[in-house]
């Protein structure tokens, strides 16, 4: 058993390439199993929805280290105060709404497509998978698109902080979380000052149960807006075309069939599932089939190996892009399921159709290489140099 977790080396790079084979052992061998250091992990697709479905005993409060200061919101927010901030949140980010944007989102995506389609060859995590979610989202924020790189560069002070123990990546965690609440207080004082119609000026008006946001609560939801809407949407892209560059006729199959790119965007997030764990910490004491858990406990929900789990995915190993149904947990699950889900599938959906569209075939660039992030909480490729 602990053979197979120690298999389980989000250090080394042919796993965080392809750790689906050490993951789809983990349900039936060790649904829940008792880590190192007090910590628990969870593994099967039971026992990860029995936890994200019972936050009273498994709470994410105090269990996420993003170099916040206060309580990422409405992430690290228990019931019943959680549903305050949905109430608020989810009404931004419904199908209806997000299916507005679809025309925008359309022109970026050929926008960035238009800038490097004439060379034959680029780079596809700086020229598209990484700057299509940062510049959706300052568009959503209301935030200058000159911002694109500052963004990028605070949102990797938390996801890729610069150190190698656990002391030095929390204190560059925390320091980049410092200037990131810099940021956005300067904002949220312009936005006072002058309101335009976005998002901030939103929450600054905005009134729940009558009342009104505090500052904090609009800097906790900010910051972890940073975190939750650039580096996901960026990692499952990457994940995707490093996929397709090894899978020629994958990609065919989305060239010449564009109607399978919805169920084909659901395949790639269950298969590839770049958040593979989410945290929570015990409450009280309890069992989880039958493994005694006491109050207080680290607990690591891999949903990256649920989503492998035979019992839920008949052919789980199988990378099947018609695959239905596909009730795959890449967004979570639970309250705490992931509010931007149709914004990313928006965004990954109209980036798939517009580029295969465009460049139906390409390969990785002679004589290089795609290369992976290491040790980060995301599974994201860190270059895909392709020619076409
Ligand atoms: C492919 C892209 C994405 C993936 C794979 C993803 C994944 C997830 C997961 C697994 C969770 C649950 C975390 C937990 O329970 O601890 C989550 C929550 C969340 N996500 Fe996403 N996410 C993506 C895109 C986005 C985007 C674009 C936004 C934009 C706002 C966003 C905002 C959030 C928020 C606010 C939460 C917390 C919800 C709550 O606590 O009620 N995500 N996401």
């Amino acid at each position: 058993m602990s053979k197979l977790f120690a298999a389980v080396d989000w250090n080394d790079e042919a796993f965080t390439k392809a750790p689906q084979s050490v993951l789809s052992q983990l349900p039936s061998e060790c649904p829940v199993h008792a880590g190192d250091g007090g910590a628990f992990h969870v593994t099967s697709r039971a026992a990860v929805d029995a936890v994200l479905k019972d936050p009273a005993t498994f709470s994410s409060h105090g269990a996420i280290s993003l170099g916040a200061a206060d309580p990422l919101i409405p992430l690290e927010v228990d019931p019943p105060h959680h549903h305050r901030y949905r109430v608020l949140l989810d009404p931004i980010f419904a199908p209806r709404k997000v299916a507005e944007m679809e025309g925008s989102v359309t022109a970026l995506v050929n926008d960035l497509i238009d800038d490097f389609i004439d060379t034959g060859s680029t780079e596809l995590v700086q020229s598209f998978t990484e700057p299509l979610p940062s510049t959706v989202f300052l568009n959503l924020l209301g935030l200058p698109l000159d911002n694109v790189a500052e963004f990028l560069r605070l949102k990797d002070g938390i996801i890729r902080p610069p150190g190698t123990t656990d002391d030095e990546l929390a204190a560059a965690r925390v320091a980049a979380g410092m200037d990131i609440y810099t940021m956005f207080e300067g904002v949220i004082a312009q936005r006072s000052a002058s309101p335009q119609d976005d998002l901030v000026s939103h929450f600054l008006s905005a009134e729940v149960e009558g009342e009104k946001l505090t500052r904090e609560e609009i800097l906790g939801i900010c910051f972890l807006f940073l975190l939750a809407g650039l580096d996901t949407v960026a990692g499952q892209l990457s994940v995707s075309f490093a996929y397709l560059l090894e899978h020629p006729e994958a990609r065919r199959t989305l060239a010449q069939h564009p109607e399978s790119i919805p169920a084909a965007v659901e395949e790639f997030l269950r298969w590839e599932t770049i958040v593979s764990g989410i945290a929570r910490k015990t409450v009280v004491d309890t069992d989880l089939f039958g493994v005694a858990i006491p109050a207080g406990s680290p607990v690591h929900v891999m949903i990256g190996a649920a989503n492998v789990d035979e019992t839920e995915f008949s052919d789980a190993m199988t990378v099947d892009l018609y695959r239905n149904p596909n009730r795959h947990l890449a967004f979570g699950g639970g309250i705490h399921r992931c509010l931007g889900s149709h914004l990313a599938r928006l965004e990954l959906r109209v980036a798939l159709r517009e580029f295969h569209r465009r460049i139906p075939e390409y390969r990785v660039a002679d004589n290089d290489a795609v290369s992976w992030i290491l040790n980060s909480p995301l599974r994201s490729a860190a270059r895909l140099p392709i020619s076409f």
